[in-house]
């Protein structure tokens, strides 16, 4: 496609929306462009943003058919410059609400900095409860072979295994497309050093928690307490599959090394992002988004395994005393992002943030080659898009 026609598909979604075309003064008049839009994942995300000195995102709401039933509005601040949107938990309601916004002729967001901001598992190897992580990769790590556990080969480690692949380990032979994502490194260290300037909450609840991690050297991230703006440059995993416990984080740091041709590090565990980020992913190949515009920042709630003699079944259910402090450090950090777009929109993010990195997917599909895939297995892929051996 070679230019975006704002007013064809605005007009031709309103019939099909309305079952009329929009008067000119109406489509000028609604259309909103905001210069930064939130992403929470449900109500307690959202809430982080809801009561807050800075901005009031709840002056103004806009009912958009498409979204989630328990989340049918977008919400911007009356000047329409800030907007958020609870996408509703789970890949399957991050897609198709982001979509929804994405494609909604309501919005012209051709300038829109994106920002997911949600709480997450963490890595005790990189991180503690209530730190705050941004992204470079987002990696699903659900879309593999699994077979379980109990009956893997004696000399494999996990029954994870990419697609096409024929043991642990293997860079996947096969893509559906939405396995890796990478965003704008610039980007994301502008908004790093941003949310460093943040003074983070950090409740002594955490603190015996903490303590238990400390039992193995390899989790001292994780048994520190993040008095020092604890913020980290390290990648995120999705799956819908909510998983817990030191085999399977192993796994999945696996994963993600494998996947990104051993550049990602595995901190953060979610049950969205390569979701959201392939709804944005579609909007930005017609132009209605800059994918070159989009944050990934997840704050720290529980640990994604266990401490040492604990059992991961308590891991998995047991108290999370860093809950509260990673709700709040979503608006603590993220106000700080927000006002560091706002205050230099003119000067230098209208314009947009040059990325020194590869952006996009897999496939390429805004164009460049993906920096992540081993030479060995480029051919492969393009070889093998859209393969599918038994679907
Ligand atoms: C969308 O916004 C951009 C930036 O302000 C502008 O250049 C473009 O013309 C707008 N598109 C439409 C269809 O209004
Ligand atoms: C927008 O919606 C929220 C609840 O979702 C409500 O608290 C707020 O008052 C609404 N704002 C307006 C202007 O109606
Ligand atoms: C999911 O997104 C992450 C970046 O947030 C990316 O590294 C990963 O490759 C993506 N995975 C899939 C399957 O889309
Ligand atoms: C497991 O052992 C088989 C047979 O020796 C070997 O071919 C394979 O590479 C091994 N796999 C792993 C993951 O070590
Ligand atoms: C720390 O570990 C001890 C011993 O396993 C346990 O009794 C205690 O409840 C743990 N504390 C927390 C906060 O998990």
């Amino acid at each position: 496609m070679k230019s975006f026609h704002w007013t064809g598909f605005s007009a031709l979604a309103a019939v099909a929306l309305y079952g009329r075309l929009p008067s000119v003064a109406e489509a000028a008049s609604s259309v909103i462009s905001p210069k930064i839009v939130i992403l929470s994942m449900y109500a307690d995300e959202a809430g982080s943003w809801y009561d807050i000195p800075e901005f009031n995102v709840l002056e103004k709401n806009y009912t958009i058919p498409g979204l989630s039933p328990v989340y049918p509005s977008l919400h911007c601040t009356a000047d329409g410059q800030i907007c958020q949107l609870t996408t509703g938990e789970g890949e399957a309601n991050a897609a198709v609400s982001v979509a929804t916004l994405a494609f909604s002729p309501l919005l012209n967001l051709t300038q829109t900095y994106f920002m997911i901001a949600g709480i997450a598992g963490i890595n005790p190897k990189v991180a503690s409860v209530g730190s705050v992580t941004f992204a470079r990769y987002a990696v699903h790590v659900g879309l593999q072979y699994e077979i379980d556990a109990r009956e893997i080969p004696s000399n494999w480690s996990t029954g994870y295994f990419a697609q096409d692949a024929t043991q642990p380990g293997e860079f996947p032979g096969v893509f559906y497309g939405t396995e890796v994502y990478e965003v704008n490194d610039a980007l994301r260290q502008l908004a790093y050093s941003a949310a460093k300037t943040a003074t983070l909450s950090d409740s002594p609840d955490s603190t015996p928690l903490r303590a238990n991690y400390s039992k193995n050297p390899e989790y001292k991230a994780g048994s520190e307490p993040i008095w020092e703006a604890n913020v980290y440059l390290c990648d995120t995993a999705t799956s819908d599959t909510y998983w817990d416990g030191d085999l399977l984080g192993v796994a999945f740091e696996g994963t993600v090394s494998v996947f990104t041709g051993g550049q990602g590090v595995y901190c953060s565990t979610q049950q969205e992002d390569n979701a959201t980020l392939q709804a944005l992913l579609r909007a930005a190949i017609v132009k209605r988004v800059d994918f070159n515009r989009i944050i990934i920042m997840r704050t720290a709630s529980d640990f994604d395994r266990q401490y040492p003699g604990q059992s991961v079944v308590a891991s998995l259910l047991g108290p999370e005393p860093g809950y509260e402090d990673s709700i709040a450090n979503i608006h603590i950090a993220g106000v700080k992002v927000v006002e560091m777009v706002l205050d230099g929109w003119g000067s230098q993010f209208a314009g947009g943030v040059l990325a020194g990195n590869y952006v996009g997917d897999v496939f390429g599909s805004l164009g460049g080659k993906p920096d992540f895939i081993p030479p060995a297995s480029a051919q492969a892929v393009g070889r093998k898009r859209g393969y599918s051996r038994r679907r």
